[in-house]
């Protein structure tokens, strides 16, 4: 007969025969509840086209929301979602803007060429909350460096303000007044530069940066004794114009690229969210297509911009989520996979080849 004996401190010692129960006992248990999950789920899948999006998505666990900021070089911190105003209407820039603050936007896109047109429908949005970070930027005709301190003093005098955040050249194209294009400061934009970094001694812009340049174009630039490097370059980053290597070249060289037209711009957003792999990222995480784009960005590294005068949208595009990495990995695959397309090029128009892309 098996003894049952006692330890030092007199606990009861199991015997095998009640080790071998208890074990049985806690697998019977965990089967259980197995069975029971996968059953739940598998019930849940079978009946999901008839089950709401929402009711759904309450039974299964919530994505990881991140909240992303970016150190920029004067110290400041600026959150990894901008607002985007570009192609809004006159009479929306205002209450877009105003909605968004009111939702936790801390962070305006603007630009010289975007100013609404004055008129009786423009709101003008109340005075930002402090700390919200404006981004206005250098339109091409005022490259001549002479030009270039009076092009910021009228934006600032448009804005109210005594400071910009953040201060891009808008694009690598310096034209003169008549449009006709200065090719010397488009290949060589470093007295613009100049005069930018200016700006921030003055204390008139707290950043400095760059937009649509090219690897090429940044290491022209870069390649001058640089008293500010660009903080920022803003370029188009979607499903259609990935640009992985300026992704890369971006992370090796500390230059943050903000991720316009993230959506496909107005032209091509609805194919963006019909891309079968943002839908099917979209369904598995109970978030909405727009999300999964704005999140992928972000996930890439980089602050993003989607542009709405929607409230929901507004509202909707400032949640980014975790992407797990194969689904993440995924989608990077299939916007890689097929040949990359502009929706923003003006290069034809202003006879600059401005990304090296146009056919000889
Ligand atoms: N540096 C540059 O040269 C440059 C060039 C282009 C753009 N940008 C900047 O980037 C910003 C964004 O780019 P973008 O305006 O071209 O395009 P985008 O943000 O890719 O797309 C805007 C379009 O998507 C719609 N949309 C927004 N959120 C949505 C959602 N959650 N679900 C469904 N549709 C949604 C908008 O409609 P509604 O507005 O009607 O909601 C609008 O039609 C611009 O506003 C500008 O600040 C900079």
């Amino acid at each position: 007969m098996t003894k049952t004996w006692t330890d030092a401190s007199h606990t009861p010692i199991t015997t095998r025969k009640q080790r071998i129960q208890r074990l049985a006992i806690v697998l019977i248990i965990v089967l259980g509840m197995y069975l029971c999950s996968s059953t739940l789920g598998r019930v849940l899948s079978s009946a999901a086209p008839y089950i709401p999006r929402r009711a759904r998505c309450l039974a299964t666990a919530p994505v990881k929301k991140v909240q992303k900021t970016f150190k920029l070089p004067s110290g400041d911190e600026v959150p990894g979602i901008a607002l985007g105003v570009w192609q809004a209407s006159p009479g929306e820039v205002g209450t877009a803007v105003e909605t968004a603050l009111k939702i936790g936007y801390r962070h305006i896109d603007g630009a010289w060429i975007y100013r609404p047109k004055a008129g009786p429908q423009e709101k003008k949005p109340a005075a930002p909350p402090n700390k919200t970070g404006i981004t206005p930027k250098l339109w091409n005709t005022f490259h001549a460096p002479e030009d270039v301190e009076s092009a910021l003093d009228d934006s600032l005098a448009k804005l109210g303000t005594s400071y910009v955040d953040l201060y891009l050249m808008h694009w690598p194209v310096a034209q003169r007044s008549d449009g006709s294009v200065n090719t010397d400061l488009t290949e060589n934009p470093y007295p613009t530069w100049q005069a930018m970094e200016k700006l921030v001694e003055k204390g008139k812009a707290r950043n400095i940066g760059v937009s649509n340049f090219n690897i090429r174009r940044l290491t022209n630039l870069t390649s001058n004794k640089l008293k500010h490097i660009p903080a920022v370059n803003q370029v188009e980053l979607n499903f259609w114009n990935p640009q992985p290597e300026l992704v890369k070249w971006a992370l090796e060289h500390n230059v943050i690229l903000e991720a316009y037209s993230p959506l496909g711009s107005n032209r091509q957003v609805s194919e963006s969210l019909n891309v079968p792999e943002v839908k099917e990222i979209a369904e598995k995480l109970c978030i909405s297509p727009a999300q999964v784009l704005i999140s992928w960005q972000a996930q890439r590294g980089n602050i993003v911009l989607p542009k709405s005068v929607t409230p929901s949208r507004i509202d909707e595009n400032l949640h980014v989520f975790e992407i797990p990495e194969d689904l993440f990995n995924k989608l990077e695959k299939a916007a890689t996979s097929h040949p990359p397309k502009r929706v923003v090029d003006p290069s034809k128009g202003w006879g600059v080849d401005i990304f090296d892309e146009l056919d000889e």
